[in-house]
């Protein structure tokens, strides 16, 4: 575990130290090494996304939201650390991201969270009640400014994820929960109905008809 994030484990538990890995980006990002903060702008959900997000999502206790293509893990644990009641999963392709997802979980003592790592085309998607979606497949669009170069990228594996999503969505159940952000909507199937979003149309919030 990165000695940032032990850092910000003592801080949680301290009675002497508030806890300070939520109060803005900066600090969420100390939990992780350098070269992962330095990701963070162009990747990782920024935190304020992040709780209106987890907000829409989390309308009821008990439900089962999904971030398809968690990274690092922040979408799920700041949702996660807001609304406590609601339980949050992460997949993600990249071990690497997964691993640092639970250094984080684990630094924060956060309990309502579960990371899995594999690529989402493999998860039973029927299980969960809402999705939190940041553009996942847009890095097989473009040919800079990856995270990595340790995955395949190609516009037919784009089409391929958009299409197999769009299909998982148009079959889930009435009422299912999404939220998309910096999305090209690709992936999203008419039976769903927007209904709420951020003024510059970024971030935007739908339910299944
Ligand atoms: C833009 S980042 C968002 C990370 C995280 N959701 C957040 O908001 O902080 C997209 C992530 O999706 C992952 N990803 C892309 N395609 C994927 C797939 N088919 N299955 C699982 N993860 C995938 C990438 O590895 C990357 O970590």
């Amino acid at each position: 575990m990165p000695v940032n994030a032990y850092l910000c484990a003592f801080m949680q538990t301290s009675t002497l130290l508030k806890p300070n890995c939520y109060v803005n980006d900066a600090g969420f990002d100390w939990l992780y090494p350098e070269k992962i903060q330095q990701l963070s702008r162009r990747h990782w959900t920024p935190l304020s996304i992040a709780k209106a997000a987890a907000r829409f999502l989390a309308n009821e206790p008990g439900k089962k939201i999904l971030d398809i293509g968690s990274g690092v893990g922040k979408f799920c644990l700041v949702g996660a650390r807001f609304y406590p009641e609601t339980n949050f999963y992460g997949i993600e392709q990249r071990e690497e991201l997964y691993q640092y997802a639970l250094e984080a979980k684990a630094a924060t003592q956060t309990r309502n969270v579960s990371f899995i790592h594999g690529n989402f085309t493999q998860e039973d998607l029927s299980a969960y009640d809402g999705f939190y979606f940041y553009n996942s497949f847009f890095e097989n669009l473009v040919d800079q400014d990856q995270i990595d170069n340790k995955v395949e990228y190609s516009t037919s594996l784009y089409n391929y994820y958009s299409r197999f999503l769009f299909k998982k969505l148009a079959s889930s159940a009435s009422g299912t929960r999404l939220v998309t952000y910096h999305s090209l909507e690709d992936e999203v199937p008419p039976c769903y109905q927007m209904v709420d979003a951020s003024t510059d149309l970024m971030l935007k919030m739908w339910i299944r008809r």
